[in-house]
């Protein structure tokens, strides 16, 4: 009776193939998951960063004293203003009334030239409009729901 129950060895090596093989497969369609979110895939980040741009600049929407935001900057300006701008800053803020006023609101801050090649602008012009499409997607935003966002309201006024 007892021996109809117990596993041959044969059984026990198909288990044992099934663990090896079908756990890792098990585990891997998170990871899989988390990789299909969207990730910047071009030059222009690192430039972005290594560049110092970062030092002054954020995507919060939040103007900081170093400079602007830049997200939705290339909603406000054209490709060619920023071509313009990030080869020289001081040139462009001659004559643009735009660059001007901008130039006001940060008293204590100037953008600099940072000596770009025409190459790396137009990278981190690819980055910046990713971010304002694709990259603001990516981003965990999830909107309130109607009923959490009448419980905030009460809440906060
Ligand atoms: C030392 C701080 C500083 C650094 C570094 C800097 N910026 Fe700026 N940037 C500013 C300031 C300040 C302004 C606003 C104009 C002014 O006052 O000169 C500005 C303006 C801008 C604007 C226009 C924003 C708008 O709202 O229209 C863009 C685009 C921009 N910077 C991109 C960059 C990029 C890209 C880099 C890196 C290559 C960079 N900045 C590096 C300070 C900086």
């Amino acid at each position: 009776m007892i021996q109809k129950h117990k596993k041959t060895s044969l059984q026990w090596l198909g288990i044992g193939l099934l663990i090896t093989f079908l756990f890792p497969v098990a585990c891997k369609k998170p990871t899989e998951e988390v990789a299909q979110k969207k990730e910047y895939t071009g030059k222009g980040k690192e430039i972005f960063n290594n560049k110092g741009c970062v030092a002054c600049h954020d995507f919060s929407g939040t103007d900081k004293p170093t400079g602007p935001s830049l997200k939705g900057v290339t909603k406000r300006v054209s490709v060619e203003w920023l071509q313009k701008w990030l080869k020289n800053p001081d040139e462009v803020k001659k004559t643009d009334k735009y660059a001007q006023e901008l130039d006001k609101k940060f008293p204590t801050s100037n953008m600099v030239n940072l000596g770009l090649t025409d190459q790396e602008i137009n990278d981190i012009i690819d980055y910046l409009k990713w971010m304002d499409t694709e990259g603001s997607v990516a981003a965990d935003f999830k909107p309130l729901s109607p009923e959490e966002f009448e419980r905030a309201k009460k809440n906060l006024f």
